[in-house]
């Protein structure tokens, strides 16, 4: 007769209870001398713990006013550097540092330098504008950062006889290249949560919901925001439907957890995911996740307080990227 086999749990298979997570988190914050810092696009419950939410503009800028030793950023990856970037004497921790980026995968250092090194023997005279959603490896390549919140002024700070090559999302360049009439060289990168909206979802359920607004990150395509009464980065997003006093319907073309902080900050409207276009089924779903954002869990923030790791590591590089990020986020 052969013995059952009795399968031990792996520590994910337990259940926790979010709230005694939620307790100890607080718990280790004070112990282990924390502060907690949340991008709007991971899950609720994580962005009700934190000491500050926002877009990566606000929340690069709240890690250089940080007064504990350590920051816990959940986010993603590049996140992450950037505090780091900009407060380098803290201890930077990450709930899971495999949380990436479709975008900042799209533009590898080495291509970045190659294709640089192309244009230049060519004879082209620009200046390197990236966006945040970048490794530093990169913004050590580059002349200016922007993120969706400062984006035009830093365009405007290019010099007008220079070129500029955008990197690498194409589709909040050919916006900005729109709005503040600079032509642009485009790297071809994309998010992958902002490419699979499906318009003929949005476009119905504008027709469903007469009076409704459509609101679309820049990172969508032209084909999104050209129906958008408003376009902006998440904190944009946020102010707008804080300052609009009458219940409006908003249809929000970006990643799905952005509807928690819309909530908590303009509780009288009602607020509509538009429905991306799922990879798998090919139906479309309006439970558009960033799979990366979702790498951050409660579970996760309260193991990497406890065990003091992963942690993101100062590296030889990230001199350059500082010299960059600083002049870019934080002087004006
Ligand atoms: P925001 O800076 O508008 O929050 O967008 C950043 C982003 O794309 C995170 O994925
Ligand atoms: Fe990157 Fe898109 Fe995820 Fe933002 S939503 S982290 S741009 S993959």
């Amino acid at each position: 007769m052969s013995l059952p086999i009795v399968m031990s749990p792996t520590p994910t298979d337990v259940y926790e209870d979010p709230l005694d997570v939620m307790d100890e988190i607080d718990r280790l914050k004070i112990e282990k001398d924390a502060t907690i810092l949340a991008h709007f696009y991971v899950d609720g419950d994580l962005q009700d713990i934190a000491d500050f939410t926002g877009d990566s503009l606000k929340l690069a800028r709240d890690a250089t006013k940080v007064t504990t030793g350590t920051i816990v950023f959940c986010g993603v990856h590049f996140m992450g550097e950037s505090a780091k970037i900009l407060s380098p004497q803290k201890k930077v921790l990450m709930p899971d540092l495999l949380a990436g980026c479709s975008l900042a995968e799209s533009c590898p250092a080495d291509k970045l330098a190659a294709y640089q090194q192309e244009l230049r023997a060519q004879g082209r005279d620009f200046q390197t504008v990236a966006y945040i959603n970048t490794s530093a490896a990169v913004k050590a390549l580059c002349d200016w950062i922007v993120t969706s919140g400062n984006a035009r002024e830093i365009i405007d700070r290019v010099p007008a006889d220079k070129e500029i090559l955008f990197v690498p999302d194409q589709h909040l360049g050919r916006y900005l290249s729109a709005v503040t009439g600079r032509p642009m060289i485009l790297w071809p990168g994309s998010c992958m949560v902002h490419e699979v909206f499906s318009i003929q979802d949005m476009l119905r359920a504008k027709k469903n919901y007469p009076g409704s607004k459509i609101m679309a990150h820049p990172e969508c395509p032209a084909n999104i925001l050209e129906h958008a009464d408003i376009i902006g980065g998440t904190e944009k997003m946020r102010k707008h439907v804080a300052a609009v006093a009458e219940p409006t319907t908003f249809l929000v073309a970006t990643e799905a957890n952005m509807i928690h902080p819309l909530q908590k900050a303009a509780p009288q409207h009602t607020f509509i995911p538009v429905a991306g276009i799922m990879s798998s089924s090919g139906e479309t779903c309006a439970c558009n996740r960033c799979p990366h954002m979702a790498r951050n869990t409660l579970q996760k923030v309260r193991d990497c307080l406890r065990d003091g790791k992963p942690e993101i590591v100062w590296q030889p590089y990230f001199a350059q990227a500082e010299a960059v990020l600083r002049r870019s986020l934080l002087e004006g």
